[in-house]
């Protein structure tokens, strides 16, 4: 069954083709980028602009990669929920048509769900219960997931987002925009030795960030004579990076160790950072839990995560918006 998905959640316009919930045809992601960096963030406006510029185009891309015909599609799933309002409306509004236009069954899909469901775009076949971390520009989330329809959220942030607040630390140390990588780049070099932690939660398995990147904020303020040597940005950054993944990686396995279950899932834009990866895979194989990461591409907002679990829940009988929260 051929599945076109569709994300138009915040900067990006993707769209995908999809075969079985698990073949990805064609993965086709246009972003705004470009066009945001000169002020640090996504500006909604020139965000949900560019998506009504280039959805038409993006969705054919789509199609034709896939060498499906828009006849062949038989459900277009598009994210519905969370996201920037205007360019959720592009996305919701432009599928809506289409199904109407072609007679197309749509479901709606809740973004966060799509992220983890990018693990199962593989091979591999996982049995539930798992624990699924999402860690994104604008959530942090442990799940603990029973099947696809039956999610519960174990925790999540109670200010700043992980991404977020790599994304704001590299704002302070005045690298580019999404921060992620520049920190990634520059913690590759330095030395984890400042002592920057991440706040301790009343719950154990939420999160805060938004200390850490004030303490960032201070120790810059505070060394700062002239501009800041490319050596100490390294350290801070890799100071920074090492404290975030400790508490991720924590946190994870005591979901796991609490519900007793032994496969976790990581999801979201900063599930990209190598460290990270390691991170996890070190602590989880001494926990003796097995843990997935989606390959590099799939773990940034993409609309075949989209459309893969759009197929599982229509197999489930799921129609039209029920699902969006
Ligand atoms: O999932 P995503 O593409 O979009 C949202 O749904 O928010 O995540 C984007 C976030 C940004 O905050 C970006 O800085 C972060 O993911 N990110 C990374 C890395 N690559 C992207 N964070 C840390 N290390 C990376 N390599
Ligand atoms: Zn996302």
């Amino acid at each position: 069954m051929y599945v076109l998905g569709i994300e138009t959640s915040c900067d990006e316009t993707a769209a995908s083709v999809v075969k079985d919930g698990r073949e990805v045809l064609s993965n086709v992601i246009s972003s705004s980028l470009s066009f945001h960096k000169q002020y640090g963030g996504v500006i909604p406006e020139i965000a949900f602009r560019k998506q009504l510029e280039t959805i038409t185009q993006v969705v054919n891309s789509a199609l034709s990669e896939a060498k499906v015909g828009v006849e062949k599609v038989e459900l277009i799933s598009v994210t519905a929920n969370p996201g920037l309002l205007g360019s959720l409306l592009v996305g919701v509004s432009f599928a809506k048509a289409l199904g109407i236009a072609q007679g197309i069954p749509l479901l709606e899909i809740d973004h966060l769900y799509g992220h983890i469901y990018a693990n199962f775009l593989s091979k591999v076949k996982f049995k539930f219960p798992c624990v699924a971390l999402i860690v994104s520009g604008g959530h942090t989330s442990i799940f603990l997931m029973k099947d696809f329809d039956k999610i519960e959220i174990l925790g999540s942030t109670l200010d700043d987002a992980c991404g977020e607040a790599f994304d704001k630390v590299a704002k302070i140390l005045e690298l580019g925009y999404p921060g992620g990588p520049f920190i990634e780049r520059l913690a590759r070099r330095g030395r984890p030795l400042i002592k920057f932690r991440c706040s301790v939660t009343k719950q154990p398995l939420d999160f805060s960030f938004s200390g850490i990147k004030t303490a960032v904020l201070y120790y810059v303020r505070s060394h700062r004579q002239g501009k800041i040597s490319y050596k100490s940005k390294c350290d801070i950054a890799a100071s920074f990076q090492s404290s975030v993944i400790k508490a991720l990686v924590e946190k994870s396995l005591l979901a796991c160790k609490v519900k007793k279950i032994k496969t976790l899932l990581i999801g979201g834009g900063v599930a990209a950072n190598n460290s990270l990866r390691q991170a996890f895979l070190n602590a989880a194989a001494h926990a003796k839990i097995a843990v997935y990461f989606p390959p590099h591409v799939l773990c940034m907002d993409n609309a075949a995560m989209i459309a893969g679990l759009g197929y599982r829940l229509f197999k489930k009988g799921w129609k039209g918006d029920k699902y969006a929260d």
